[in-house]
Parts: C-alpha cells; structure tokens; sequence
C-alpha cells in the first residue's frame, strides 16, 4: 500500500506516504484544532451536492465531518476516502455503533471507509453519483491526475463538488504557516485555474466561487462524457 511514485509517476501505484504521516500525527486532535463548520452550512453542502439515495465519494474525508450530514440526508451509500489510516480510525470510532461500518472493498454497509490515495482510486469507473472535496483539494499534489481519476470514478451526469468554507487567501495563509513544512506549497489555486483543470478532465464545470468568505466549484461528467 505504502508504495511512492512522484506525482508525475504511474498514477496506478501513488500512496504519499509523507503526508499520510503528517496527517496521522494529527488525526487524534483533529477535530479540536480544526472545529467543523456550523451545521447549517454543512447541511447547505449536503443539499448543494445532492446525496439522496447517491452513492457518495467523500475525499479527504478526515474524521468525518460530513458523515453525520450526508448519511441523514438519505444518502445511499457514503464512501470516506483519505489518504490517513489515523483519521479513519477516529472515523470509524466516532460512528460504529450509530452506523454499520465497513472497510471498502466490503459492500454492505452504509458506511464504508476507504484507506487510499485521491491520485490512484481503486474504485471501479462510473461507480459513485457524487464527489465532495471539503477542505482537501489544495492538498491534491498532482490534480490533473486526481481530477481525470475523479472523472472515471464518478458516473456520466455525476456532481463533483470543490468546497471550502473560508476564502483561498485565509486557507493559503494557514497552510503557509503549518507546523509541518510538508504542508506549506499545499495551496488553493484561483477559482479560474481550478476550473480550467476540472475542463481539463473532462468535466463541465457549472459553479465558481472565489470570495472571501467561500471558495467552491461544481461541476458534472456530462452524459456520454469519457
Ligand atoms: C485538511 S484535512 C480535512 C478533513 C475533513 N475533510 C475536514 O474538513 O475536517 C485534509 C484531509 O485530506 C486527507 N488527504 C490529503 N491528501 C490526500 C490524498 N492525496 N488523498 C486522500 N486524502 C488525502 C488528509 O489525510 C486529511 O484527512
């Protein structure tokens, strides 16, 4: 699993293992160094993208802040991808119990959690209805290659969903000034740029917003699309 090849490398075979090792050391205190969003802009998210009865790929999902959300909105099925072993284990603590969950590639639960790298997803093609990246994209060391794998995995009129809750200078100046310098160059490119890469990919990019409170994109696979 914990094989490295560099961004620009087989696609098929990345695992960053130096940032799975800074986001582990963090995952214990997760969810008080970086205190989710209100609810109601949670909820907001959730509507945005559209879960109900959705297969859901939510990468970088972390500790699971949108779990709760996005499974009691009727989503069908969540998938919570991230690159850290020890944010999912906090996941799964948080939740096991309220929900069956499971380790991908088991199927039956609602909940399953997948141990993997955004730059080489073991999912089959067309196999999720929606992708959220909260607070991850900036993270994304090869994007194009995320994006175009994004693109296989999500079916021909899925939503992919960019989001941050804060604008690109707050969320810049905060990873700039990391502890770990690992995360310095994880940075939030302009809107405009952003959306020149989902094209990039194949997508058909339908919202942008670049403000200083908000950075979101949207966009679909068209139907037929790849
Ligand atoms: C800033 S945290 C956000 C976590 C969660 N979405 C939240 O808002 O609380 C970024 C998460 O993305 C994960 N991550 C970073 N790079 C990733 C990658 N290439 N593939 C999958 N997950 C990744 C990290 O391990 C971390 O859990």
């Amino acid at each position: 699993m914990n094989s490295f090849t560099t961004p620009g490398g087989n696609p098929g075979n990345y695992f960053d293992a130096g940032r799975e090792r800074v986001f582990d050391s963090m995952a214990p205190r997760w969810d008080s160094m970086a205190p989710p969003a209100p609810p109601e802009k949670i909820r907001e998210l959730i509507d945005i993208a559209g879960v109900e009865g959705k297969v859901v790929l939510d990468v970088g999902a972390g500790t699971g802040i949108l779990v709760e959300a996005g499974l009691s909105a009727g989503a069908g099925r969540w998938i919570a991808c991230d690159l850290s072993g020890e944010m999912l284990k906090v996941l799964e603590a948080k939740y096991n119990g309220k929900y069956r969950v499971d380790y991908f590639p088991a199927a039956g639960s609602p909940l399953l959690l997948l141990h993997a790298d955004v730059h080489s997803l073991p999912l089959d093609p067309a196999s999720v209805d929606r992708v959220i990246c909260h607070n991850v994209f900036p993270h994304f060391q090869n994007p194009g290659v995320a994006l175009t794998g994004l693109f296989r995995v999500l079916r021909p009129e899925g939503l992919l969903v960019i989001n941050h809750f804060a604008g690109r200078e707050l969320v810049n100046q905060v990873h700039r000034s990391a502890p770990h310098p690992i995360l310095h160059a994880d940075l939030l490119p302009p809107a405009d740029e952003a959306a020149e890469m989902l094209r990039k990919a194949g997508f058909t990019v339908t919202g942008a917003v670049d403000s200083p409170q908000l950075y979101r994109l949207t966009a679909v696979r068209p139907a037929g699309g790849g």
